[in-house]
């Protein structure tokens, strides 16, 4: 299994595919060993919203992580509301939960009610996404939000081949939720790779949509990025030719390719960048409408997290020596995630490139189990 997953990487890597940060692709068989704990102790779990795949997936994995262990565990999911959210962490709090894991909807407005947590004593950790100006939190658990962004511009870098392709090549964005402080990262890693090439003249944003501000998809959802990408595409690529489309993550490159569909009658197939290899949209890279996305191992981030929320349970001090015994590659970091408040204590796993020509190795490692999806995955090889 190790050395797929380690292929894996590698192809990611090879040729024009490539992939951030040092090292083979992230471990999958996590197994932490499952030693039972004696307490009985709860841990309240906050995620944003089931309308993605991602956080299903997320919030399982960690309830039957928990669970598997001896802990209890409440999980709530918000719909994408902060204010909801902000009760569910309220009576998470009023439960008096042992450990608070939370996926913030709005990285600002979920610090309001952390106060409660820090007077109670009990710990806050951030799963994926900053919480902003508190000091109630102490860990950061997520992927290399910047490198997430950079993978989809050298990603367009590569495709365009533009360090030698004759002519301009015309490319817009598709950002994420103006509340998930990811969001930011993810544009800046992605425009900061292109952005000796839109100085120069050699790719063009049309629409002008150049800051992060301008391109902010609400709720990352996938049909307010098709509405923006029409408009985009009505006012600006009726007789134009449109080459690339950063898309921050998944859901909005759905939307993405949907507006292409109905909108853009050029006759070039336009790339299309991604990020969570959400099924839809590993079926839409088999069928040639997005060009890749990058993959970031939940189980692996979910597993991650309850390595450190296990040793805070424990009374421990996570710190850099827990990354040699965590179970997928992990750098420990105190000096890139500031919430405003101070430097979080961040743990950021490493993401990778999936294509065509490696989606399949998802499936050989076990990553992804589609029986009825057979078709895609055999047409994948
Ligand atoms: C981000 C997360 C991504 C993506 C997005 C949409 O914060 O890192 O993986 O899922 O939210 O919910």
């Amino acid at each position: 299994m190790k050395k797929v997953i380690a292929a894996l990487a590698s192809i990611a890597m090879a040729g024009s595919l490539v992939s951030c940060g040092s090292g083979s692709a992230p471990e999958t068989e996590s197994a932490p060993e499952t030693k039972v704990s004696d307490t009985n102790k709860t841990i309240g779990i906050a995620m944003p919203t089931q309308d993605l795949v991602r956080w299903n997936n997320d919030g399982e994995y960690l309830k039957k992580q928990f669970e598997s262990v001896g802990y209890n565990v409440i999980l709530t999911y918000s719909d994408n509301d902060a204010a909801k959210q902000n009760n569910d962490i309220l009576s998470l709090i009023s439960e008096d939960v042992d450990l608070l894991l939370i996926a913030a909807v709005d990285g600002n407005e979920a610090a309001k009610n952390l106060d409660g947590a820090k007077e109670k004593d009990i710990p806050v950790v951030a799963y994926d996404r900053l919480i902003m100006n508190t000091d109630a939190l102490t860990y950061y658990i997520s992927f290399d939000n910047s490198a997430v962004g950079k993978l989809q511009g050298e990603f367009v870098k590569e495709n365009l081949d533009l360090d030698n392709a004759p002519g301009h090549f015309n490319i817009e964005f598709v950002g994420g939720d103006s509340g998930d402080n990811n969001a930011k990262y993810f544009f800046s890693g992605a425009y900061d790779t292109l952005a000796d090439y839109i100085k120069s003249g050699k790719l063009v944003i049309k629409s002008g949509k150049d800051s992060f501000e301008k391109v902010a998809t609400k709720d990352w959802a996938s049909d307010n990025a098709k509405k923006n990408m029409e408009s985009t595409l009505d006012a600006y690529y009726t007789d134009e030719q449109l080459d690339a489309v950063i898309c921050a993550n998944d859901s909005t490159a759905l939307g993405v390719s949907q507006a292409l569909e109905s909108k853009y009658s050029g006759s070039n197939d336009v790339i299309i960048t991604g990020q969570d290899g959400d099924l839809e949209n590993l079926r839409n890279i088999v069928d040639g409408k997005q060009s890749m996305t990058v993959y970031k191992n939940l189980d692996d981030e979910a597993a991650v997290a309850f390595e450190v929320c296990r040793q805070i349970l424990d009374g421990g001090v996570p710190a850099a020596s827990l990354v040699d015994s965590l179970p997928a590659e992990v750098t420990y970091d105190t000096g890139s995630y500031n919430n405003g408040k101070k430097y979080i204590q961040s743990y950021l796993l490493t993401p990778y490139v999936v294509t065509k020509d490696n989606l399949q190795l998802l499936v050989q490692t076990g990553l992804y189990k589609w029986d009825s999806d057979k078709k895609y995955l055999e047409s994948a090889t």
